[in-house]
């Protein structure tokens, strides 16, 4: 494969969420050897925080303000701070979880918003060091090179990401299981990596032809969304509907997309009828 001229005009916000995300990385990185010295707290039932996650957040807000000091942020650790046009979203170590017991599946998720429309994206993977970005018209890239969603267009032969409902969202544990039962009869194989950021980056690197998951938050699918739909992909309500951010989500190739929406219908409650 050639390298991507185009990419070469990178625009400065995406350089700089760049920047930001492979700091983090190092950070989160670096913290791996000495797993069994971290102070983890528990934010909730199964959803954990270490000091790793807010001294990766704290070196990403520390870039971004040092370039762009009026901008919001919108941070998983933080939270809500400035009131500005432009809003970064960001998730500085998705899956916590996998992190802590050094199980390698996790990702710096940084999105960057306009008005209220991403503009730019950045998913980066510090053990495999894969960079995921995409700039709104501008296409997805992995490395640099280009991606695209795979070219599936039915279940049968698909494979499709999950995340299991925890927290909150198991509330629609019997409803999930019956979207589940129905995703293995129909498809190829179900995968659970545990970072919803990284399993959209996959939909969008073609890795996987599919994902979908209840409960989720902005910061985990923010980026992610940009780069599924950078990459040809769809990304939206479990009904089918337009996505916002956050909550419920059905990714995928256009056509696999649809047959998801398809297939979950007769098992979506009213309770994750919207996003
Ligand atoms: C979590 C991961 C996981 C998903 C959860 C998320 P966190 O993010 O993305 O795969 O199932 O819903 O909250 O909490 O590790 O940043
Ligand atoms: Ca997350």
């Amino acid at each position: 494969m050639q390298p991507d001229p185009g990419q070469l005009k990178v625009h400065a916000l995406l350089n700089i969420a760049v920047r930001a995300a492979r700091r983090a990385g190092e950070v989160i990185v670096r913290s791996l050897n000495s797993l069994e010295a971290l102070t983890i707290t528990s934010k909730g039932r199964n959803d954990f925080v270490s000091e790793v996650d807010r001294a990766a957040e704290a070196e990403i807000i520390g870039i971004i303000r040092r370039h762009y000091p009026d901008h919001a942020v919108l941070a998983e650790e933080s939270g809500a701070s400035g009131e500005h046009d432009t809003l970064w979203i960001i998730d500085p170590l998705d899956g916590t979880t996998n992190f802590l017991h050094g199980f390698p599946v996790f990702a710096v998720s940084i999105a960057c918003q306009q008005k209220g429309r991403l503009e730019h994206a950045v998913v980066y993977d510090p053990m495999r060091q894969e960079l995921f970005t995409a700039s709104r018209g501008g296409g997805a890239h992995l490395d640099n090179r280009r991606i695209r969603v795979s070219k599936q267009r039915s279940l049968e032969g698909a494979l499709i990401g999950t995340g299991f409902p925890f927290r909150g969202s198991d509330r629609y544990l019997d409803a999930y299981f019956a979207m589940l039962k129905a995703a293995i009869q129909n498809t190829a194989g179900i995968r659970r990596p545990g970072a919803a950021a990284l399993d959209l980056a996959y939909v969008a690197a073609g890795r996987t032809d599919g994902f979908w998951e209840i409960g989720l938050s902005p910061w985990d699918t923010a980026a992610g969304t940009l780069l599924v739909q950078e990459a040809g992909g769809h990304i939206g309500t479990l009904t089918g509907a337009e996505y916002t951010q956050g909550g419920h989500v059905i990714a995928g190739t256009p056509k696999v997309y649809a047959a998801l929406v398809e297939l979950f219908a007769p098992f979506v409650p009213e309770g994750l009828r919207s996003c």
